[in-house]
């Protein structure tokens, strides 16, 4: 069986056309298992978990927990406590941002990220900044949309207490050399958090072989549902840190006095989880390792070069970002055609692209322009996508040009 047939939306057309989904970056199309756990769920079995002592709650806490267990074995990390669920890689980021600043950082500390971070790794931590008096300085890029690794060299001698990054640029594709930029950090001192949003439907990542503090990701770019995230954090630095948000789950008693907290990773779930979703990510597990990590590697591998050569083929398209390093998106521009009229005409074709700063505006201005078009490619992605998308790019000339 093709890879695209276990995903069913590809048999819807667009527009009257063949869909053509080249947004993953935006979010992953979904398997037959995740849709079909997800229906079941919501169709007969229905409960909260950790609450109740009837059947199906039971169930559910356990398939829950199982979960948890799965994504504890996927990142390899050593304990169930270390995984916690939040609602996406952005409440990932805010959480360690909120409370890891509350116990660990203080007035004048240094918070290092780079310039082509998501806004989710740059708009928490200035809000904290504001609040706790924290410096925060960029690694830059090069033309190409590398890391400069010198320049992060020099910005550590400045003993930064965090070194925020992400796994995979977004918006240029870029593939970061993660255990160098762990590794110097653990030299100088600092903690690291990476957001591996985009890295993980790629490839492989170990928490415990990379010596990470801190790992942030979400389901629905994984092939599994929306509204929900994990956050990885080392277990030591998570027993110190004060809960994010206070609610039911994450106490252990509550008087109007005062107020005891549960243990990890409860004391970070504070309220009715995303259960159904939970569940089903499982299911996204499961698929992702029938598929498995080399096979996945090599699929974007083969888009990567493929869409590469079929963009260079454009004399007047423009490629931000030509990493040596890079997973197959590609963020470009065409002369004299607007990204968003781009976006249109290809939407017109079956073509499923997005148009705009990609929650990445610094890295936007690096490059001097406000917007541009993303191909982002997924498992299910085909030559025959290519080929459609190079024809919706023809029209788009003939049109505009
Ligand atoms: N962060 C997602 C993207 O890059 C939404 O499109």
């Amino acid at each position: 069986m093709e890879i695209a047939e276990y995903f069913p939306q590809l048999n819807y057309p667009m527009n009257g056309k063949r869909l053509c989904y080249l947004d993953t970056g935006a979010t992953s199309l979904k398997p037959k298992s995740v849709i079909k756990s997800l229906a079941e769920h919501l169709e007969k079995h229905a409960s909260n978990v950790h609450r109740g002592i009837y059947r199906i709650s039971e169930e559910n806490t356990t398939a829950f927990e199982q979960v948890r267990n799965l994504v504890k074995n996927f990142i390899g990390a050593n304990s169930t406590k270390e995984i916690i669920f939040t609602k996406g890689t952005t409440e990932s980021i805010n959480l360690v941002a909120h409370s890891f600043s509350e116990q660990y950082l203080s007035d004048g500390d240094l918070v290092l990220i780079t310039e082509m971070e998501h806004h989710s790794n740059i708009v928490p931590w200035q809000l904290v900044a504001k609040k706790k008096n924290l410096k925060i300085k960029v690694v830059p890029i090069n033309d190409q949309g590398e890391l400069i690794l010198d320049e992060y060299q020099t910005l550590l001698k400045e003993r930064p207490k965090l070194v925020a990054f992400t796994a995979v640029s977004n918006t240029l594709g870029t593939i970061n050399p993660i255990h160098e930029i762990v590794a110097m950090a653990k030299k100088s001192g600092a903690y690291t958090l990476i957001d591996a949003a985009q890295a993980l439907p790629h490839y492989k990542l170990n928490v415990a072989d990379l010596g990470v503090d801190f790992l942030a990701f979400s389901a629905h770019k994984f092939y599994g549902p929306t509204g929900l995230g994990v956050l990885y954090g080392r277990e030591e630095l998570l027993e110190k840190m004060p809960p994010y948000q206070g609610g039911g789950n994450m106490i252990a008693s509550v008087s109007f006095l005062e107020t005891t907290f549960n243990e990890l990773p409860e004391k970070f779930e504070a309220g009715t989880p995303a259960i159904a979703e939970v569940i089903a990510f499982g299911k996204a597990i499961d698929f992702f390792n029938s598929i498995g990590h080399s096979r996945a590697r090599e699929i974007d591998h083969h888009l990567k070069l493929e869409c590469e050569d079929m963009l260079k083929s454009f004399k007047d398209i423009t490629i931000f970002g030509e990493a040596k390093k890079k997973v197959a998106i590609f963020s470009f521009g065409i002369k004299g055609a607007h990204p968003h009229d781009i976006g249109q005409i290809l939407d017109k074709e079956g073509i499923a692209v997005r148009t705009g700063h990609h929650c990445t505006q610094p890295l936007m201005k690096r490059f001097g322009v406000t917007h541009m078009v993303r191909a982002s490619f997924g498992i299910y992605n085909n030559s025959e996508d290519i080929k459609q998308f190079k024809q919706g790019l023809q029209k788009v000339r003939d049109f505009l040009l």
